[in-house]
């Protein structure tokens, strides 16, 4: 999952021989599930064909003030489409048009009605590249918002050799993957999440569980990734997966394994969301053996699991705690207490009560209560968006205090 999936991209592309590279950009930017349209300077279009980008893109590839279907105002519709635009290669003389609010083509006009970011790869041989006013050109693009991805260095296609080339497809998606990072709300934040149920073994083939499916937990985790936080996920036992480059899967099946690992990491953490279903005992005797059905009744003797959430309250220091409780009487009084007795910041409640929440359902209904007691409702939602209400109110109270 990269900070691209489901951004509208809009690649401008103008007329220097590093236009060839645009193919590698947009295969790049489609495989990490961008949005992208593709315009074309009228020069540009001697340097790649924009059969070839239109293909990869899988969209038309505009370079006409008026369009195909006559419609004369696409630079306005592509500016108001796009998440962000990238020009690449940028001439020195689309430059000096950019600061100068010229508009003679498609590409300018459409960057002039921009209003998200705009990521610009000059790309010119190094005394163009040098050159004062093209240097001045650039501190201005600067200057008024757009981000200016540095040239690399190395062999020009004049046969000379310095600074001037665009920067390749792959440091384009970094830069750009980097700048959106940087400015994620979680950005830089380490969060615990457990999901999913606890497997308690009796015997080799049998064990104590619940119907905890994990989704709740994986949403949550899904969400905190898409905020920019480095998530650690311990799960119990699920049919879910999940992969991200910021992401730690470590899979458990008991509550002690869970415990052992949530314990690993805790110190390192800024906040821990306990929403995995443990199971409260255990059989107080493992049989390294399969059980034979040999008496009319068998009596399992149980004894208490550890609370990974009590111990998470006792040992707690700087780091946010969020516990959830399942309740079917009594709910909001047994959610505070519960939240004060092992020491958190927030508890989400699901009431067993309400159809459409709890176990292997795909809906939610919670409340959520703060340390200062206050109680937020909200509606029945997918647990995808649960997981958004209830980030939402972490990083409320953390901007808070
Ligand atoms: N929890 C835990 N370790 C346990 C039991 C529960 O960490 N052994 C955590 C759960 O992950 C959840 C919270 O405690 O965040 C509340 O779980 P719940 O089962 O509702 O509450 P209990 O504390 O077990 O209390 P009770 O069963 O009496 O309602």
């Amino acid at each position: 999952m990269s900070v691209l999936q489901d951004k509208n991209v809009l690649i401008a592309v103008t007329g220097g021989i590093a236009a060839y590279k645009i193919t590698y950009l947009v295969r790049l930017l489609v495989k990490n599930k961008a949005n992208v349209k593709v315009i074309m300077t009228p020069a540009s279009r001697e340097f790649v064909s924009p059969f070839v980008l239109s293909t990869l893109s899988k969209n038309p590839v505009e370079s006409e003030f008026i369009a195909d279907d006559e419609t004369w105002n696409n630079h306005v519709e592509l500016a108001l489409w796009s998440d962000l635009m990238i020009v690449a290669p940028a001439t020195a003389n689309t430059i000096a048009k950019m600061a100068n609010a010229q508009s003679d083509n498609l590409v300018l006009a459409t960057y002039l009605s921009q209003k998200s970011q705009v990521y610009v790869a000059p790309a010119m041989d190094l005394d163009m590249y040098k050159h004062s006013s093209n240097q001045e050109n650039i501190e201005k693009l600067k200057e008024i918002g757009n981000k200016i991805i540095p040239v690399g260095v190395g062999e020009l296609a004049s046969g000379l050799e310095g600074e001037g080339r665009m920067a390749e497809p792959e440091n384009i998606v970094d830069f750009i993957e980097n700048d959106i990072q940087k400015q994620l709300s979680l950005n830089g934040k380490n969060i615990l999440i457990t999901a999913g149920p606890t497997y308690e073994s009796i015997d080799p083939v049998r064990f104590i569980g619940n119907h905890s499916s994990g989704k709740m937990g994986y949403s949550l985790a899904k969400e905190a990734l898409k905020r920019g936080a480095n998530v650690i996920l311990i799960s119990g036992p699920t049919h879910l997966d999940l992969q991200h480059k910021n992401l730690k899967l470590i899979r458990v099946q008991s509550a002690y394994e869970m415990y052992t690992e949530v314990m690993k990491y805790y110190a390192g953490v800024d906040i821990v969301i306990k929403s995995a279903a443990v199971s409260d005992y255990k059989p107080k005797v493992y049989h390294e053996n399969k059980i034979k059905k040999e008496e009319v009744e068998l009596s399992l003797e149980l004894e208490k699991n550890i609370d990974i959430l009590s111990e998470l309250g006792k040992a707690k220091e700087n780091q946010f705690l969020v516990g959830f409780a399942l309740e079917t009487n009594n709910e909001l009084e047994n959610a505070k207490s519960k939240l004060k007795r092992k020491n958190l910041d927030m508890i989400v409640l699901n009431s067993l009560q309400d159809k459409d929440a709890g176990f292997k359902k795909d809906t939610n209904k919670i409340y959520i209560i703060s340390k200062d007691t206050t109680v937020d409702y909200y509606e029945t939602k997918s647990k995808e968006l649960v997981a958004v209400d209830i980030l939402d109110s972490i990083e409320a109270k953390l901007n808070n205090e």
